[in-house]
């Protein structure tokens, strides 16, 4: 099969191979190819192979470094750019045709405005390089869940991690047929001129552009070859773009993690939890029971992602679109989370850490001794008395989900698995006790809605600046954020057996600033008494949010975790707690045209249940003083 063309002779027939048949795919890598003049064409067929010589052409050019084969085989660190080194969201762009369907929390833009302006950048942006067409698919192969797309990227790197992160190549050519594809079109910006040396890392330190068309399905990414800027497949496909799917076919592309459990007795219950980027769905997702819990099972179906629509029997069914994880390094340690160590023996592509002298990688808090010297993620020499940080703090790992230890039995599944509970969780300092349960749906996608992370917290209960992240997705939508909740609470008149709807916060600080709760592993007490809940086995007293565990509700063998430190850190306090829904007000108010009117009625019962006598609330402070003592 001959997949490699040079540009100086390309005719359509050497450009499109005879295997390609769709119509709408030939057309556009022909406009493309045209238009960003690469020197050369590659159509990726997701092989070992493939994967493994694109790798050594990257350790040629420098953009790979190759690992100890002993201590880490078939894996490679890169380092980008000191400039691109995370998601843009200020250079992130939702061009729908009118302004109002992208929303006050999206930057819009015009988009034939838009679309000139990048067939200006994009002209003869692949000068020099090569154009890989990248045939991927988000879900299992072929899954009525699923969704192709073709990435056409000028980063090797870009191919090496898709194949990891999705299901790559000729097979996902053959699903897609002569169907529907969402075309996502990357260059990093940086054509070669005649003789012009390229460098590890190209990007475009000026100009860089990440746009969406919502309602032409289509994405344009400029000048990045970081993460979600690059990996179209991942924040650009399967949530922004499929987020205005779901909204036209009614399902959820979420920003979640989806987890499996199994109890003693071999019952198995599902889950997904939203928590904003860096808050903890990959270690929630890999969580291993702590002492107490034998013969519990914690399975990992995915970390990041969940594409969930309503199945014949009215539950609803969710898949992971990737089959990797993109994870953040930093933090991950044998202790905090040994499945994602396990994960990352092998066959693992290693993104702005720092390498060891005998060739491995590290970052911090992977050992609670710092190595006596590393070459940190810019390539510099390092101490651990320099006073920089070794790796980037979003510093990334690229690992197949294949390899995880605790990856569930059904993760592949063209079914999905049925979700019993859906978790929402921000980075809360203050105000938000360990966990609650909402009343019902409508509580509960108000309660998703209003999830956020304080930036600081001052000690002494203060409350601090907190940045509302609906659903964890405020940079995620790809449409009106209020469109948004409205679909959501569609969802819930639409589906006879919803999961219930749950609200967790592991971040809770005393007045010391120190954490409340062990977090981690201990995460699992909770988790199992969400699990009793959705089974109707577990006890629970009404509070003005929802309802709530007594002490003796959740499983404490093997912790000595005491009864007055619970009701400390699921304390309901009313004077944070009016601030807390007078605050929702400021979110409220920019999406004031669309906000659903369930909402505004929501927050009155809320505040009205804070007025009820304290004496009343299970878990108020007078509840909290009693048990105190
Ligand atoms: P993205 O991949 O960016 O979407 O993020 P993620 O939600 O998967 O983030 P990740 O799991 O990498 O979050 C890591 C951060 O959460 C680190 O700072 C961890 O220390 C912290 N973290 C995770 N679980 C817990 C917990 O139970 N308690 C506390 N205190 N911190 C936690
Ligand atoms: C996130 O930022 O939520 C991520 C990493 O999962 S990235 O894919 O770069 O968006
Ligand atoms: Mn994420």
């Amino acid at each position: 099969m001959k997949q490699t063309v040079t540009s100086s002779q390309v005719e359509t027939k050497d450009l499109i191979p005879s295997f390609v048949k769709n119509e709408a795919l030939i057309s556009w890598v022909t406009s493309v190819h045209e238009l960003c003049q690469p020197d050369r064409v590659h159509w990726c067929d997701g092989s070992d192979e493939e994967y493994k010589r694109l790798c050594q052409e990257m350790v040629a050019a420098g953009t790979l470094i190759p690992l100890n084969q002993q201590k880490r085989p078939n894996s490679f660190l890169a380092r980008s750019d000191a400039t691109d080194v995370a998601r843009v969201e200020d250079r992130t762009f939702i061009c729908s045709q009118r302004k109002q369907d992208a929303g006050p929390t999206n930057n819009w833009a015009n988009p034939v405005e838009m679309k000139a302006n990048l067939k200006e950048l994009f002209k003869g942006s692949m000068r020099g390089r090569t154009m890989y067409v990248i045939p991927f698919s988000m879900g299992p192969l072929g899954s009525p869940y699923s969704h192709i797309g073709v990435e056409i990227s000028d980063s090797p790197y870009v191919v090496v991690n898709m194949k990891i992160m999705t299901r790559m190549g000729r097979k996902a050519l053959d699903v897609l047929a002569n169907g529907f594809f969402v075309p996502c079109l990357h260059s990093v910006g940086a054509p070669l001129e005649r003789g012009q040396k390229d460098v590890a890392w190209p990007c475009n330190p000026e100009k860089k552009y990440i746009v969406h068309f919502p309602e032409e399905r289509s994405i344009w990414s400029y000048g990045s070859g970081y993460g979600g800027n690059a990996l179209l497949g991942k924040k650009c496909f399967a949530l922004r773009i499929a987020s205005v799917l779901g909204r036209d076919q009614d399902w959820l592309a979420e920003h979640m993690l989806i987890l499996g459990a199994e109890s003693p007795t071999g019952e198995k219950t599902y889950v997904a939890a939203a928590f904003p980027s860096a808050c903890g769905k990959t270690n929630f997702a890999m969580i291993v029971p702590p002492k107490g819990f034998d013969g519990w099972k914690i399975t990992t179906v995915g970390d990041d992602i969940a594409w969930i629509k309503p199945g014949a029997d009215g539950k609803l069914y969710a898949i992971n679109p990737e089959a990797g994880y993109f994870g953040v390094a930093p933090g991950t340690s044998p202790e905090s989370n040994p499945n994602a160590i396990a994960t990352v023996a092998s066959n693992t592509i290693f993104t702005n850490v720092a390498l060891t002298p005998d060739g491995d990688v590290w970052w911090e808090d992977l050992t609670h001794e710092a190595p006596a010297q590393l070459i940190d993620w810019q390539g510099k020499p390092w101490t651990p008395d320099c006073g920089r940080k070794a790796s980037h703090p979003n510093a990334r790992f690229t690992a197949p989900a294949s390899q995880c230890p605790s990856v569930d039995a059904n993760w592949d599944n063209p079914k999905g698995v049925p979700i019993s509970a859906l978790i929402f969780g921000g980075r809360r300092a203050s105000t938000v006790p360990l966990v609650y349960q909402s009343f019902n749906w409508n509580f509960g996608v108000y309660l998703a809605a209003t999830i956020g992370s304080e930036m600081t917290a001052a000690a002494g209960g203060t409350i601090g600046q907190v940045r509302r992240d609906p659903m964890a997705m405020l940079p995620f939508c790809g449409y009106n954020m209020g469109d948004y909740f409205n679909h959501w609470l569609q969802m819930g008149r639409s589906i006879a057996n919803p999961p219930r709807i749950f609200s967790v916060n592991w971040f809770r600080k005393d007045e010391n600033g120190k954490y409340m709760w062990p977090g981690f592993g201990e995460n699992m007490r909770v988790l199992k008494w969400i699990i009793d809940r959705v089974h109707g086995r577990a006890f629970a007293e009404e509070s003005p949010l929802g309802w709530m565990p007594r002490y003796q509700d959740l499983e404490w063998k093997g912790s000595d975790f005491k009864k007055e430190s619970f009701y400390k850190l699921m304390k309901v306090d009313r004077e944070q707690w009016k601030a807390e829904v007078l605050s929702q007000e400021e979110l409220f108010e920019k999406l004031y045209d669309k906000l659903p009117k369930e909402f505004f009625l929501m927050r009155e019962l809320l505040l009205s249940g804070l007025w009820r006598s304290p004496k009343n609330w299970g878990l108020a402070e007078e509840r909290y003083l009693e048990n105190s003592n």
